[in-house]
């Protein structure tokens, strides 16, 4: 890697050079990606000025009121993808059904387009989560060609529309943040080989649920809180943005644990998140930056989606306390 400013684009091609085995398109379809979340952060950066704030009349297939961000990040993303030829099959958190490209590719393109939208409205860090798969070539795109398990991401990622916009993501050799400068328009090399430390005293969880948590998740955050008093033997901090986006952000910038795990709130939703938009991506990037994704149970980058929209529990960042829920869990379904 040359040393001084490295942009984009720049550092795209270096990657295909040095790794043979990624699909030769995928630098460009990164770039659109990058194209896309320019244009979504502007209509963010300017607010109200935009008269983009605020909620419509719809709701998407979750049954949540949808934001208007929301719909206008979700028609941004699919304008730019089918106006090329590199992506066959685009499925959105917002959308019912996956739209096929009449144009094909090579890819599939998973997202959310606007990660944390209750935090629109009061100028709090909102995001857009992708995940890439490779598309079958022999056909346009069926259902089941979307249900891959997240192993199978080729290449996974998030923009983080914070104080600067950020391009966080991975190609499976590592994770890598690049910060968008407005002057050039370009987005640069910031942030190379991103590292989670493997401990941490952070935890990011809404406690108003706690309530409804299951045992090992109230024995996890019950000692956290203890901290120096008790078997953790140290104090611990809690942070909370209600953006998974900004909080996963934190954990891969100085580590931490995220969680929304499985609860009993609401019986018909194992999990407040979604596999393939959300889960799924964000667990590619923190292991592709040494932490671990989990849903308390099993890996959750082994689990072998059963519906497009599919919620599951979530926990996810530094490895040591990701393992250590795991074994609470383990420890709870022995007794
Ligand atoms: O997309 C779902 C989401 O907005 C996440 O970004 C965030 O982590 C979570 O929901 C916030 O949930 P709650 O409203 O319970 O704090
Ligand atoms: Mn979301």
């Amino acid at each position: 890697m040359p040393a001084g400013r490295i942009k984009l684009s720049e550092y795209l091609s270096q990657q295909l050079a040095e790794h043979p085995s990624l699909h030769r398109d995928l630098g460009k379809l990164v770039l659109d990606l990058a194209k896309a979340v320019q244009e979504i952060a502007l209509l963010i950066s300017q607010g109200a000025l935009a008269g983009v704030l605020g909620s419509l009349e719809s709701q998407n297939v979750q049954g949540e009121t949808q934001k208007k961000l929301d719909v206008l990040s979700d028609e941004i993303l699919i304008q730019t993808l089918r106006s090329g030829s590199l992506v066959a099959g685009i499925a959105s958190e917002e959308n019912d059904e996956p739209i096929t490209n009449p144009k094909g590719g090579s890819f599939l393109c998973l997202f959310d387009p606007l990660d944390g939208s209750s935090n629109i409205d009061v100028n709090v860090s909102v995001g857009t989560i992708f995940a890439i798969y490779e598309a079958n070539q022999q056909r346009s795109p069926e259902l089941p060609d979307y249900l891959q398990t997240g192993r199978k991401q080729i290449a996974a990622g998030y923009a983080i529309y914070g104080p600067a916009t950020m391009l966080v993501f991975s190609l499976g050799n590592g994770t890598t943040g690049f910060t968008f400068e407005a002057a050039s328009g370009e987005f640069i090399l910031t942030h190379p080989k991103i590292q989670i430390p493997a401990d941490t005293s952070e935890f990011a969880i809404n406690t108003s649920n706690e309530r409804f948590w299951e045992e090992p998740v109230s024995r996890y955050i019950n000692e956290c809180k203890k901290g120096k008093t008790d078997v953790r033997g140290r104090d611990f901090n809690m942070r909370w943005i209600a953006s998974m986006v900004a909080d996963v952000h934190r954990i891969l910038m100085r580590g931490g644990i995220f969680m929304y795990p499985k609860d009993n709130k609401d019986p018909s939703k194992p999990g407040r998140l979604r596999l393939m938009y959300e889960a799924n991506p964000m667990s590619f990037v923190v292991e592709q930056a040494g932490g671990l994704g989990s849903t308390g149970r099993q890996r959750i980058l082994d689990i072998k989606p059963e519906s497009i929209h599919q919620r599951i529990p979530v926990i996810l960042g530094s490895k040591n306390e990701v393992e250590r829920v795991e074994q609470y869990h383990r420890e709870h379904d022995r007794a």
